[in-house]
């Protein structure tokens, strides 16, 4: 499968933000991490990270015009707020899973929600830098369901 992953905001500064949330890692040894697994089972990934919306929506579209098979998306903060990080979501016609470093659920109030999730074929969140190599599990068994 043609992977593409993107992070949103502050998640280039993984490693050095609140690392009792978010862990030491950083955002380069998640990729490795994610590189690795994914060449594994014959993938192939490509990676964004942003701090800007319209960086993110652009990268969502590409994927669609490359025919990638499978978004990762952490949209960080704009999780919470960005109709227009949804609405790109919903107009590509590659599955995305959301991920979450961090328990999103078990926080303030205003991580509860999600408004990018309903556009997304699932969320996993609570699970570190796993929640990416678990996406990359979703999507391999949505292909097989779909083929
Ligand atoms: C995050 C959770 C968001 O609420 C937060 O704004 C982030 C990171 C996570 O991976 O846990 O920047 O998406």
């Amino acid at each position: 499968m043609k992977l593409v992953i993107i992070n949103g905001p502050n998640l280039n500064f993984l490693g050095i933000r609140e690392p009792d949330i978010y862990g030491t890692q950083t955002l380069k040894d998640i990729e490795q991490k994610i590189q690795s697994y994914a060449e594994e089972r014959g993938h192939t990934c490509s990676f964004l990270q942003s701090n800007s919306e319209g960086m993110l929506i652009d990268r969502i579209q590409k994927a669609h015009l490359d025919e990638a098979d499978g978004i990762i998306l952490n949209p960080a903060a704009y999780t919470h707020y960005s109709y227009a990080i949804h609405d790109a979501v919903k107009a590509v016609s590659v599955p995305t899973v959301e991920v979450h470093l961090s328990a999103i659920h078990a926080r303030e109030s205003f991580r509860k929600e999600s408004v990018v999730a309903p556009a997304c074929v699932g969320q996993i969140s609570g699970f570190g830098a796993t929640g990416y190599t678990l996406a990359i599990h979703a999507l391999e068994e949505i292909r097989t369901k779909g083929e």
